[in-house]
């Protein structure tokens, strides 16, 4: 007697992965992968929904409600990354989709990175390496790129979930650091030593560093402003992990050309990967192309636990990172 043929669901995946997870994506489920890699555009996200049992999207695909319009066939998004603003939820819940994103994986990465920028931004990391790299050193002086001391300062987290919270760890017991923060909930049983504010103005103005851990969108969109900037002490930097659209971009180009503040450090952009160019020609900046979670061991961890949620979501299981 023949079995039953097991039809495999249909999954598209909208960016290339590292090499294992897509190996073990395509063992067990019928992928249609994006071999050129360059970001889909409106139309193949929607033929993606329409053609595909789930889609594996990441930060570089705008799913906004109107690509739900009319039927679709997908029942899953699956995204690559903890942080989910580029996905309207909301329409997607409507249209009958369970989306899942992948929580935890990244923590240490994300605050590794937030660490290596408020360094690099203290010390004039990427100063000095321009500067030796275009042949301009000189030598060893007393007075050369003397920047600002870390140890004992004070830093102000905006966002105290799980990279918040790696990142005061990072700060405090690393670094001697007081720790002050912001979230909109209140937050207990930390295992740091820290004093969550009743607002981010107070943050923003007893803060040396100022690191952001809040989620992109929705009320944090342009939660750093031109007022907020003037919060902050003139001798204080800014570091952005979190999402772009957090800071607005012009607001923090005016409050650095004024010297209202010190500097900043950014690992993300309102209009990726488009970085305004009053920005990239400061020296008291420094710019990463968005890399808080890639490290080859988080990149993995990140697409096995899509799989994680997608294998739970089609054998009939409650996967366990959705979102809503
Ligand atoms: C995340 O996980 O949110 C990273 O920024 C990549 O999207």
């Amino acid at each position: 007697m023949r079995g039953a043929r097991i039809v495999k669901p249909t999954v598209v995946v909208t960016r290339r992965w590292p090499t294992e997870v897509e190996d073990r994506l395509a063992a067990e489920f019928n992928v249609r992968f994006n071999e050129t890699d360059q970001p889909y555009d409106r139309r193949e996200l929607r033929s993606a929904l329409e053609e595909a049992d789930a889609v594996l999207p990441t930060v570089t695909d705008r799913i906004g409600a109107d690509l739900f319009e009319g039927e679709v066939r997908a029942k899953f998004l699956g995204n690559f990354g903890v942080g989910f603003n580029h996905i309207d939820i909301a329409a997607a819940a409507k249209a009958g989709l369970t989306v899942t994103n992948t929580p935890g994986v990244l923590t240490d990465a994300t605050a590794d990175l937030a660490m290596t920028l408020l360094l690099m931004c203290a010390r004039r990391a990427g100063e000095g390496e321009r500067e030796l790299r275009s042949g301009k050193w000189t030598g060893w002086r007393p007075t050369h790129l003397c920047g600002t001391h870390v140890t004992g300062k004070t830093v102000g987290i905006i966002g105290m979930g799980r990279i918040g919270q790696a990142m005061a760890r990072r700060c405090h017991f690393g670094f001697g650091m007081d720790v002050v923060f912001y979230d909109s909930h209140p937050i207990t049983g930390l295992d740091v030593p820290a004093r969550q504010l009743p607002n981010v103005d107070d943050v923003l103005a007893a803060a040396d560093f100022v690191s952001l851990h809040c989620p992109g969108g929705g009320e944090n969109y342009h939660l750093i402003d031109d007022r907020r900037l003037s919060c902050m002490k003139w001798s204080a930097f800014l570091i952005n992990t979190a999402r772009g659209d957090v800071v607005d971009e012009h607001a923090l180009v005016r409050a650095l050309e004024a010297r209202r503040i010190a500097g900043a450090g950014l690992d993300v952009f309102e209009g990726e990967p488009r970085v305004p160019g009053r920005l990239a020609e400061r020296q008291d900046v420094v710019l990463l192309p968005h890399l808080g979670s890639a490290t080859q061991e988080t990149r993995i961890a990140m697409g096995m636990r899509v799989i994680e949620n997608l294998k739970a979501f089609f054998s009939g299981r409650e996967p366990p990172d959705v979102v809503s």
